[in-house]
């Protein structure tokens, strides 16, 4: 799990270091996949429930489960790219969204307060926590910074396989009293929103809008609950967390 961890970090870091305007999702799909072979792996998402792609590509009101197409990214857009890898025989699933040159306060806003929900949620989480600690942080940042809660997708146990039966809400659900332990690995990964968390589908039955099309942002990173705390899987061999290599200043405007 560690090496499929750092793998997915390398190929993140690999792969949002494309991300500018004039880039199609496409070529970031590309870039994956080519990444994700090097490494003699397999992309997880690629025929997951007959998804097309080998990397999930989600543009501004799109909360999750983008497919790469042949929009170029322009200035302005917020996209998440979410990398998960197969690799010796277990998967590794971590995703940051990146501004795309420059973004406008509500939208910085929005992408450094989900990140630090993400992080109150991991936080939260710990050997002997029940699992509805680490939604009830994250619900709290959201609410704190005005933002919402999408709660129609959750985090999942992983492992050898992709979803595993461990559901991780992102806000308050009593019935989440799971107990940690440690050996536990799972995701932790937020979708939050400037306006009303409601969801809607394209009619390519993948594509999560929100219905209200404002803009939405996500962040996931693989863990490991050990003896005496968590552990980030989804790290470079050297420690390096890809959302902190592209993270937003924080911010200069009014927010
Ligand atoms: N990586 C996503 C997650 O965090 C799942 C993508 S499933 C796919 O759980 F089929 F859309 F790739
Ligand atoms: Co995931
Ligand atoms: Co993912």
């Amino acid at each position: 799990m560690r090496r499929a961890g750092a793998a997915a970090a390398e190929i993140l870091l690999e792969v949002g270091s494309h991300v500018a305007p004039g880039v199609t999702t496409d070529r970031l799909d590309e870039i994956v996949h080519k990444a994700t072979i090097e490494r003699g792996g397999y992309p997880s998402p690629l025929n997951y429930r007959g998804y097309p792609k080998s990397v999930c590509t989600s543009v501004n009101e799109v909360i999750c489960h983008g497919i790469p197409d042949s929009r170029p990214l322009a200035d302005g857009d917020i996209v998440n790219v979410d990398v998960t890898i197969f690799l010796d025989g277990v998967h590794g699933d971590t995703s940051i969204t990146l501004a795309v040159g420059d973004v406008s306060d509500a939208d910085h806003h929005l992408v450094v307060e989900t990140q630090a929900a993400m992080y109150e949620g991991i936080s939260a989480a710990g050997p002997g926590q029940p699992v509805h600690a680490i939604g009830r942080a994250i619900e709290r940042h959201a609410r704190r910074h005005g933002l919402g809660v999408v709660r129609e997708f959750i985090g999942h146990g992983i492992g050898t396989e992709f979803h595993s039966g461990l559901q991780i809400p992102h806000y308050y659900d009593a019935r989440a009293s799971t107990i940690l332990v440690p050996g536990m690995t799972f995701t932790i990964e937020p979708m939050l929103t400037l306006g009303d968390p409601a969801c809607g589908m394209w009619d390519d039955d993948w594509t999560a809008v929100t219905l209200d099309g404002r803009r939405t942002a996500q962040f996931e990173h693989t863990l490991l609950v050990t003896e005496d705390g968590i552990e980030l899987l989804t790290v470079t061999t050297d420690g390096t967390v890809p959302a902190a290599v592209f993270a937003l200043a924080p911010s200069l405007g009014s927010i």
